[in-house]
């Protein structure tokens, strides 16, 4: 098909705006799919994805349209809408020349509309505005569209109107993405030069390859070579997105498709990497910025032996999701286990989730930190993803950490408790401008290690939960910044120690020993708890020894009540770590996690 009837365009908007039910929507209207079977939410194919209702790996679907007589391909690639997967937007829109961006019109523009509107302007993209929802007895279009001229500059003669739900104005978004985006640049005669934008790993094939071709063409059992990777292979099969697979030979100029090539490792694919042929001379194609991991914790298996079961269910899980990273990492409490990073919270949550879902093994995770940048007395620039890689402090010349600025879309009524909460989290406030009569962008600086922890509950209960926040690494500063030692029964327990500002030093060791003193049960000596910085130590508590025998209560000679309290014993035990003397269990790790919020004493 000629360049001139193709379009590729993305979907961005933040969470829960629509974007899924509309590329369903689209993919009906087109008859891509037919209703009977449209099985809602079609992009979203992983389980974990349908049941919390949230699109974590960004898919490409192609779709036929007819306008005025003329029929054009449209190439829609779904994106992601969270904080923690911008990487995946932006690597969307590098495949695409227009982007819808949705805004739903109950909620109006939320922290990541913004965000997600500079990364396509940046991009270079078209942007055609869509208000979705309009069917809500609740939807206010027209303040939405003035909060869109306002906040972003876009014409309210631009705004389009539709609903994904009732299907109403979805012929009106088609009709826009023709007339409005442009169609693909590229020169079919040229030879060939083609973007990986993502990538799946499947068990039977290997990698699925996903490109967007911007000059020439590509077709099965071409010879090529990846650019970057400096890799030769055949592609065996090409085809397009349906958004099954679907063989069709050949990827033309300016279309989106995936092509097979019996590579067996995902790492051998690189996103953003330029395909060409091999021996042809061609300059690579730009490619974005590596996801790098910002949130680093400790993942062990519950159960010693299932250590290398973990490592394979990692590697499984990697292929599919190469965003994370694990290394083996032992811990003198928890025993083997692995320091992995990602690029959020939630990125966190959902690794782990899968994990344990995906390959059904009982995981124990440590609380999870920043990256920090230490700069040590010699000169030398090194990065630490866990508190025990710290050097001693004589070594330390200057510790800094990960500072991101914040945008928070609040209602006004918020503004002061807001602005209390970024104090208190350390935050250096940048701006703030109306958007609305009632709600307000507010900007502030602070450090990522201050919102990893609760600071999305606080924001969500300040506002009643209508706050949204979004936030971007902007440097890494010095910080007045302290290793927290935790030490149990007089030794020191690596996996509960931590890095925290000097200011919450004090509060933080005395709630950390606190839920110890809960979590732990009592032994039959004193157990003491300490939390220290160096040698000083900051906070303290005893459990008291237990004296009573614990079959004691069985008096008479009835032996099975006594086996069975054995028993029950036994099982705990097993959910127990030993440091030193002393049983930890596992819930005392978890425990941890809590005791870092403030916002929970
Ligand atoms: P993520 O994939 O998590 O980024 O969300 P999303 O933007 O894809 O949102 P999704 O399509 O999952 O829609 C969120 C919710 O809004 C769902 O419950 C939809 O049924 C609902 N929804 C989407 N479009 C409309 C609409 O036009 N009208 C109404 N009333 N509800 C809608």
């Amino acid at each position: 098909m000629n360049t001139r009837n193709i379009r590729n365009f993305c979907i961005i908007a933040h969470i829960d705006h629509g974007k899924s039910t509309l590329a369903d929507r689209l993919m009906e209207v087109t008859q891509t799919i037919s209703s009977r079977e449209r099985k809602d939410q079609l992009l979203d194919s992983m389980d974990i994805e349908r049941e919390r209702g949230i699109t974590i790996k960004a898919s490409s679907v192609t779709m036929k349209y007819t306008l005025e007589g003329r029929e054009y391909l449209l190439n829609l690639i779904d994106t992601p809408g969270h904080v923690d997967f911008s990487y995946e937007v932006s690597r969307a829109l590098k495949a695409c020349e227009g982007a819808l961006l949705l805004v739903d019109a109950a909620q109006g523009i939320e922290a990541q509309t913004v965000a997600n509107f500079f990364l396509a302007l940046e991009a270079d993209l078209t942007m055609i505005p869509v208000i979705n929802k309009i069917d809500l007895t609740t939807a206010r279009p027209e303040e939405v569209s003035e909060e869109i001229h306002k906040t972003l500059g876009l014409e309210p003669r631009e705004v389009v109107r539709c609903s994904a739900k009732s299907g109403l104005g979805v012929e009106d978004v088609l009709k826009a993405v023709v007339e409005r985006v442009p169609p693909p640049a590229g020169e079919p005669d040229k030879p060939l030069r083609a973007l990986v934008f993502d990538s799946h790993f499947d068990d039977y094939r290997g990698v699925i390859v996903y490109v967007r071709v911007f000059d020439g063409a590509l077709k099965a059992g071409d010879r090529i070579h990846m650019l970057g990777a400096g890799t030769n292979h055949e592609t065996l099969e090409v085809g397009i997105f349906t958004p099954q697979m679907v063989k069709t030979g050949t990827i033309e100029t300016g279309c989106v498709g995936y092509f097979i090539a019996n590579i067996k490792n995902i790492g051998d694919v690189r996103i953003g990497d330029t395909v060409t042929h091999r021996g042809a001379e061609v300059a690579p194609l730009v490619g974005y910025r590596e996801p790098k991991p910002m949130v680093f914790c400790g993942i062990y298996p519950t159960y010693n032996n299932e250590f290398e079961f973990l490592r394979s269910s990692l590697e499984k899980l990697h292929l599919n999701d190469s965003s994370f990273t694990f290394e083996p990492e032992t811990s003198e409490a928890l025993g083997f286990g692995f320091r992995c990073g990602f690029l959020g919270l939630l990125h966190m949550e959902i690794v782990q989730e899968r994990l344990e879902r995906e390959s059904d093994i009982d995981l124990v995770q440590t609380a999870p930190n920043v990256t920090y940048q230490i700069l040590k007395t010699g000169g030398d620039l090194v990065e630490i993803h866990k508190p025990s890689d710290l050097p001693s402090e004589g070594e330390i010349a200057e510790f800094r950490e990960p500072i991101v600025r914040v945008s928070l879309i609040i209602p006004s009524f918020a503004i002061g408790a807001l602005m209390q909460i970024c104090t208190e989290k350390r935050g250096r406030y940048k701006h703030t401008e109306y958007i609305s009569t009632d709600r307000v962008l507010l900007t502030y600086d602070m450090p990522l290690a201050e919102i990893i922890f609760d600071f999305y509950d606080m924001l969500k209960s300040a506002t009643r939960g209508y706050g949204t926040m979004d936030y971007q690494l902007v440097a890494f500063e010095p910080g007045d910044l302290v290793r927290l030692r935790i030490l149990v029964g007089g030794q020191e327990v690596d996996a509960l120690s931590a890095i925290v500002h000097q200011q919450n030093a004090e509060y933080v060791g005395r709630n950390l020993i606190s839920r110890l003193k809960k979590e732990i049960p009592r032994h039959l000596f004193e157990v003491p708890l300490q939390a220290a910085i160096g040698g000083k130590i900051i906070a303290r508590d005893n459990i008291k020894p237990l004296r009573k025998n614990v079959i004691a209560k069985c008096y008479g000679g009835d032996i099975t009540r006594k086996r069975k309290l054995l028993e029950r014993q036994k099982e705990g035990k097993r959910r127990m770590k030993q440091v030193g003397n002393v049983e930890i269990p596992q819930k005392a790790f978890l425990a941890v996690l809590a005791a870092y919020g403030k916002s929970d004493a």
